[in-house]
């Protein structure tokens, strides 16, 4: 199987990032019957209001949290979008055929729109036709994501239909990939997913030392006694990383006390800081030796690009053709 996903250098990876899309990219890329295609998605980030003095730094250090956490550069292909320029004459096309009124539609775009008032930019209304060129120029068939993008793995889906339809068979019709916690909800607002634009103290960065982890977990909202979202949120977010037996019993015992309304936070909480400190250490300890070593990380990443491009190249070539560009 064919698999791709890809992710924006626009801050710190959370673990929002890690147990919706990037668990699933390190299982997918164990079984070698994949084919897995990883890629920083800098074109998606300049959708966002942004400081391009940060971005060549925030792209640099996006790479280096997915090699510390185990993409390996032996399994999969890993790259950087705007090093193959043909993702964007691809999505160009699909401008042709999508519509103005399907894309006003997207929840991405109406919640960005709210966020980002004095910068309600084109790209953000064409983000899904670019999402779906780094998809179907690689003929992909499964997408590793959180939950938020599914509707734009549906518009994807309609893209390659109507390609297909209008032109000549060429797209397969890729589908998401989710995992069993495709939506972390925030620390500070159970009610909206965890995010990186609603401030760090709503999110547990990878690189938050045990201490920060502690105090974020500490002030998190829950719901003493009670039922609400803050407290399952918290015990979903346990049940994820505990990955021991004994994890797993704490983790049933936790949850059975919650039902019955009697879950002691003051408990709960540092085995929660604890398990999560725990479960990236070495994650931690990657990341300080990959971070002397910027150059082999560069080096990833333009060799990623070389493959990628000989692909991406080919597809743009057929449907330069089938749509009638050839002379
Ligand atoms: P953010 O919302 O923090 O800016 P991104 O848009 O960069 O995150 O998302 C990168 C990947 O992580 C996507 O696959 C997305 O679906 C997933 N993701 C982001 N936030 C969450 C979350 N709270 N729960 C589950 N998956 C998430
Ligand atoms: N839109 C995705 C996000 O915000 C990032 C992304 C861009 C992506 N292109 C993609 C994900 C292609 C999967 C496939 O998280």
């Amino acid at each position: 199987m064919r698999i791709i996903s890809g992710i924006q250098p626009s801050g710190e990876l959370h673990i929002g990032n890690y147990l919706g899309a990037i668990k699933n990219w390190l299982e997918l890329q164990k079984n070698s019957k994949n084919e897995c295609w990883f890629f920083i998605a800098d074109y998606h980030s300049l959708s966002e209001d942004y400081e391009p003095k940060e971005k060549s730094k925030e792209i640099l250090d996006l790479a280096t949290d997915l090699l510390a956490l185990g993409l390996d550069p032996k399994k999969s292909v890993i790259f950087q979008q705007s090093d193959i320029s043909d993702h964007a004459a691809l999505a160009w096309i699909f401008n042709t055929i999508v519509k103005v009124s399907e894309l006003e539609r997207m929840t991405q775009f109406k919640d960005k729109v709210m966020v980002q008032k004095q910068n309600v930019n084109a790209a953000l209304l064409t983000y899904p036709t670019l999402m779906a060129a780094d998809i179907l120029i690689y003929k992909a068939e499964a997408v590793p994501v959180g939950e938020d993008q599914v509707q734009h793995l549906e518009i994807t889906r309609d893209i390659a239909k109507r390609f297909n339809t209008r032109f000549e068979k060429t797209f397969p019709e890729p589908k998401p990939i989710l995992t069993e916690t495709a939506r972390v909800m925030s620390l500070s607002d159970p009610t909206k997913k965890m995010s990186k634009s609603h401030g760090p103290k709503s999110y547990i960065a990878l690189n938050d030392s045990p201490e920060t982890i502690e105090e974020k977990i500490k002030s998190a909202v829950s719901d003493p006694g009670g039922k609400g979202p803050g407290g399952a949120n918290l015990l979903s977010i346990f049940k994820s990383f505990a990955v021991t037996r004994e994890e797993k019993t704490e983790y049933e015992q936790f949850n059975k006390d919650h039902d019955a309304g009697k879950l002691m936070y003051s408990k709960f909480k540092p085995r929660l800081a604890e398990l999560i400190a725990g479960y990236f250490a070495e994650y931690r300890k990657n990341h300080e030796n990959l971070a002397k070593d910027p150059d082999y990380v560069k080096k990833v990443l333009e060799d990623g690009a070389e493959k990628a491009s000989s692909i991406a190249q080919k597809t743009l070539k057929e449907v330069k053709k089938k749509i009638g560009l050839t002379i």
